[in-house]
C-alpha cells in the first residue's frame, strides 16, 4: 500500500519584507487572483495521481495575510483532487499583525487544525531591528485571540542571536514563551542570508551579533529552559509537547514523500526531487496552458538518498534507525558509514541507543559539521 503524502501550499506574498527573510514572497500584492486560480488548477491537475495526503503545510510568505476566502477555496480543490485523510494534520503559518478572528473562523471550517504564529521576539526593539511589523503585544493579543477560540494547537516561531540581543533578552523571551507554555515551538538560530538587508548590516557591523560563545550559551539555556517546561527538543530547532511534534515537518527529516505546490515549491515523490519555476509569469502562463509549472526534475541516485537519511535524520534527537536504514537500502548501515559513525563516536559527537543512532548534545551543537560526515 502507498504511504500516504505530505502537502505543502506556498502563499507568496506578505504585507511587508522581514529584514532577514530570503524565502520567496513578494510585498505587492502581484496577481494575486490570477495566483490562485493557477494554483487551483495546479491542485487539480494532481487529482490524476489519487494520492493519499495526511499532513497539509500552508506556509509563505504570509497565509494569514491574503483573503481568507482563498484559502477556504484552495482547500475545497484540495479535497477534491486528493484523498485527505481523517485525521490529518492541517497547519497554516500566521503574522500577528494580520491574523483576525474573522480568518480563524475561515481557516476553523476549512479544516485547519495546527496554527503557526510567527513571533521572532517578545522584545520590541529586536522586532524593529530584523524589520517586523508587529510589537510584542500585538503577539500576545494575537495568541489571545487564537486561544479564545478554543484552539491549543499552536506552534510560535522564535529566533535567537539577533542583532545587539543579550543573554538577559534571550532570557526573558524564553520566559514569555514558557508563558505562554504553547505546544510546539520552533527556535531558529538567526541564519544571515547573503542578499537580504540583515546579510549587509552584518558586512558593516558584525560586533552587532553574538558571536558563536554567546550563541551557544543562548542555545544550552533554551533547549535547557524548554525541556524543564516538557516542551521536548525533537529536533535542532523543534520543540513539543508530547505527542505535538510536527507530523509534516517530521517527513521531511525521515525521508517521506511530499508534494510541493504553488510558486517555488519542491516535490520528493517515487526517489525523484522536482522543483516548481519561482518566476510568478511564467507559473501563471503555464498553468492556464493546462502544463505543471516544473523546472527541474532530477531523479535521487540511492548514494544521494543514503545521504539525505543521514543528514536529515541526524537533525532529529531520536537520530536514525539502522533497520529502517537496511529496509530502505539493502544494506547494513555500518557497511556504508561504519567509518564516519565510528570516528563521531571516538569524538563523544554521535551515540548509540538500541537500534538508534543519534547526536549527543555536543554533536548538536557542530551539526552542520557532522552532516558533512555523510557527504561521500
Ligand atoms: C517562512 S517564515 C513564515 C513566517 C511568517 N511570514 C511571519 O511573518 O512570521 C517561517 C519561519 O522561518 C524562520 N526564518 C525565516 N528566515 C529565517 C532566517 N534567515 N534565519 C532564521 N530563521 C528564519 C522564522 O522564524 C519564520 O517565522
Amino acid at each position: 500500500m502507498m504511504k500516504n503524502k505530505g502537502l505543502y501550499i506556498h502563499i507568496p506574498y506578505c504585507a511587508q519584507k522581514c529584514k532577514y527573510c530570503d524565502f520567496l514572497s513578494f510585498a505587492n500584492g502581484d496577481r494575486m487572483e490570477d495566483y490562485f486560480s493557477a494554483l487551483k488548477k495546479e491542485i487539480s491537475l494532481f487529482g490524476e495521481f489519487q494520492y493519499g495526503v495526511d499532513s497539509v503545510f500552508i506556509g509563505g510568505g504570509t497565509p494569514s495575510f491574503i483573503p481568507s476566502s482563498y484559502v477556504k477555496d484552495f482547500m475545497e480543490t484540495v479535497r477534491g483532487a486528493f484523498a485527505l485523510k481523517e485525521g490529518a494534520e492541517i497547519t497554516i503559518e500566521m503574522n500577528p499583525e494580520s491574523v483576525s478572528r474573522e480568518k480563524l473562523e475561515v481557516y476553523l471550517k476549512a479544516g485547519v487544525n495546527r496554527f503557526s504564529m510567527g513571533v521572532q521576539s517578545f522584545n520590541d526593539e529586536s522586532l524593529r531591528y530584523i524589520g517586523r511589523i508587529h510589537n510584542s503585544k500585538k503577539a500576545i493579543e494575537a495568541i489571545g485571540m487564537i486561544r479564545s477560540l478554543g484552539i491549543e494547537n499552536i506552534n510560535i516561531d522564535m529566533m535567537m542571536a539577533l542583532p545587539y540581543q543579550t543573554f538577559d533578552d534571550l532570557k526573558r523571551d524564553v520566559e514569555m514563551v514558557l508563558q505562554i507554555n504553547p505546544n510546539h515551538l520552533s527556535y531558529y538560530s538567526l541564519i544571515l542570508e547573503e542578499g537580504t538587508c540583515l546579510y549587509d548590516y552584518y558586512e558593516k557591523n558584525p560586533e552587532a551579533f553574538p558571536d558563536e560563545g554567546l550563541d551557544r550559551r543562548m542555545y544550552h539555556y533554551l533547549v535547557g529552559e524548554l525541556e524543564n517546561a516538557g516542551l521536548r527538543q525533537y529536533e535542532i530547532s523543534n520543540f513539543a509537547k508530547e505527542n505535538y511534534e510536527s507530523r509534516h515537518n517530521l517527513k521531511y527529516w525521515s525521508l517521506e514523500e511530499y508534494i510541493g505546490l504553488g510558486l517555488g515549491s519542491s516535490s520528493f515523490i517515487d526517489k525523484t526531487r522536482r522543483k516548481n519555476t519561482s518566476d510568478l509569469s511564467f507559473y501563471i502562463y503555464s498553468l492556464e496552458k493546462g502544463r505543471l509549472p516544473i523546472e527541474s526534475s532530477e531523479k535521487i541516485t540511492e548514494k544521494e538518498l543514503m545521504e539525505d537519511f543521514m543528514i536529515f535524520g541526524i537533525r532529529k534527537n531520536r537520530g536514525v534507525s539502522k533497520e529502517e536504514f537496511k529496509k530502505l537500502f539493502s544494506v547494513e548501515l555500518e557497511g556504508v558509514y561504519g567509518k564516519e559513525v565510528k570516528g563521531l563516536m571516538k569524538d563523544g559527537l554521535m551515540e548509540e541507543e538500541g537500534d538508534y543512532l543519534r547526536l549527543t548534545k555536543r554533536g548538536r551543537d557542530l551539526s552542520n559539521l557532522c552532516e558533512l560526515k555523510f557527504i561521500k
